[in-house]
């Protein structure tokens, strides 16, 4: 068990749950309740880039699995709030559900695969 793995995992765990709580506010016309989780979702993104970032620094590992895993974790938390923005705009979220998906699924694959913060510290 390593603290810098534990807390990334943690960052993208509660990112997801309130991209969710988020997009049910906005759904049920909340606004103003919304706006405030979408914040704080806001903050949690700059954390979950942080906890990837001190992964990346610690393991020094720039490969092309490493810095994809990087780049694939950034373009997830892109489609999470072109999403949200789509909601909040009433426009059509379809397409943006399935990217975001996508970008979720193939990000966790790619993370689970490589998993080396768990054994290196
Ligand atoms: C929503 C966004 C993200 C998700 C869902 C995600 C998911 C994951 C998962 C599942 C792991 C594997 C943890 C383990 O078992 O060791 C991981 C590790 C990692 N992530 Fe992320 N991540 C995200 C964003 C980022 C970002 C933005 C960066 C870089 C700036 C990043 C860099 C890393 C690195 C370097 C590892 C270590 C891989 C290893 O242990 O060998 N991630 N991530």
């Amino acid at each position: 068990m390593n603290l810098s793995t534990h807390l990334h995992i943690t960052t993208w765990v509660i990112g997801l749950i309130f991209v969710f709580v988020t997009y049910a506010m906005y759904s049920s016309g909340s606004k103003s309740g919304a706006k405030i989780v979408h914040m704080i979702l806001r903050l949690i993104y700059l954390l979950i880039i942080a906890t990837g970032a001190d992964l990346l620094f610690r393991l020094q590992l720039w490969n092309g699995e490493y810095i994809s895993k990087a780049i694939l974790g950034i373009i997830s938390i892109g489609f999470m709030e072109m999403l949200l923005i789509r909601r909040k705009k009433q426009k059509s979220t379809t397409g943006m559900w399935i990217a975001f998906i996508i970008a979720i699924v193939v990000t966790i694959a790619l993370g689970l695969r490589l998993q080396l913060g768990f054994k290196l510290f």
